[in-house]
């Protein structure tokens, strides 16, 4: 598939304090769903857009992130001798992708953490993927939102209604909709409700234009004393439009919110071939005593 986006970032440094202690050695990025780690959903979501290069930013305790993507040769080995092929070639299935690590050496931010890849996208659109924010992988947001891109030209921002009482969780916009695309006028980092401008929420999966980077190295930091992305997305207003890309009737998952998390594990198990059925079952036996 050919398309004008190359290249992803992929911020993990964060310290996913929402999910201690189970963060507290082990990133949150590798929490599984079902039976694949957060971060492999993005990957996945990625390369069905056209995607091949990833840029992923990581931090202290994230090592496992790049075992991960590695060769494994004793299980792979043993795999292959005890005639797993079929758990051998889904292990490998991403071994042609093209993967850098950049360690981001103090948690600043996400504004600062995707600033550090500024020497790796160098002059190119990209796209940047927050792993927790987790999308049924049938639905191809990412997609739709690189055509309004190729169209524009111009920076384009995945959305969602929230409840007014959960803006202070995320970057909320205020803009003009022509569908489900939204000019945007201005964006603001966790605000209060009573001083959001709409319920419609930034989520996880921004198309980008390098100009952000200059914008970055002169951020100061904003909300929670981070270098904030959407700080320097309303800089860039001024100088050029932004897009924002309304996802209706499609669950998106905060799987780094515990409730989030689960709401994602029981529904990705309730669509995988080999455990939906028994799940469902035990679903059905666990709440009738509830209802
Ligand atoms: C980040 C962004 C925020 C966005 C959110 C989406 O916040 O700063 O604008 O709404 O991701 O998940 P974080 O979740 O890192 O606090």
């Amino acid at each position: 598939m050919k398309t004008s986006i190359k290249k992803a970032i992929l911020p993990a440094a964060g310290l996913g304090t929402r999910f201690l202690p189970a963060t507290k050695a082990s990133p949150k990025e590798m929490l599984p769903i079902v039976d694949k780690p957060l971060i492999q959903y993005a990957v996945e979501e990625s390369i069905a857009c056209g995607i091949e290069d990833f840029i992923i930013i990581t931090g202290k305790y994230k090592r496992a992130i790049e075992d991960h993507f590695d060769t494994a040769y004793r299980l792979e080995e043993k795999l292959r001798t005890s005639g797993k092929e079929k758990i051998l070639a889904e292990l490998n299935k991403l071994n042609h992708i093209n993967l850098a690590y950049i360690r981001q050496r103090t948690p600043l931010g996400l504004g600062h953490a995707i600033l550090c890849a500024k020497p790796f996208v160098k002059d190119e659109p990209f796209a940047v993927i927050l792993s927790d924010d987790v999308i049924d992988p049938e639905y191809p947001l990412l997609k739709e939102m690189i055509k309004i891109y190729e169209k524009k030209k111009c920076p384009v921002i995945a959305l969602e209604e929230v409840p007014l009482s959960e803006v202070h969780r995320y970057g909320i916009i205020d803009g003009k909709s022509d569908g489900n695309v939204y000019k945007i006028n201005n964006l603001i980092e966790k605000p209060k409700p009573e001083k959001s401008p709409s319920n419609l929420a930034i989520i996880g999966r921004y198309i980008l234009t390098p100009e952000i980077f200059g914008i970055l190295e002169k951020q100061e930091a904003g909300a929670g004393g981070e270098i904030q992305l959407t700080d320097a997305l309303r800089r860039l207003l001024k100088k050029a439009p932004i897009y924002g890309y309304l996802i209706e009737g499609r669950k998106r998952y905060d799987a780094g919110d515990k409730l989030g998390y689960l709401e994602a594990t029981v529904d990705f198990a309730l669509k995988n071939k080999e455990l939906s059925e028994d799940f469902k079952n035990y679903l059905i036996e666990k709440i009738k005593p509830l209802i």
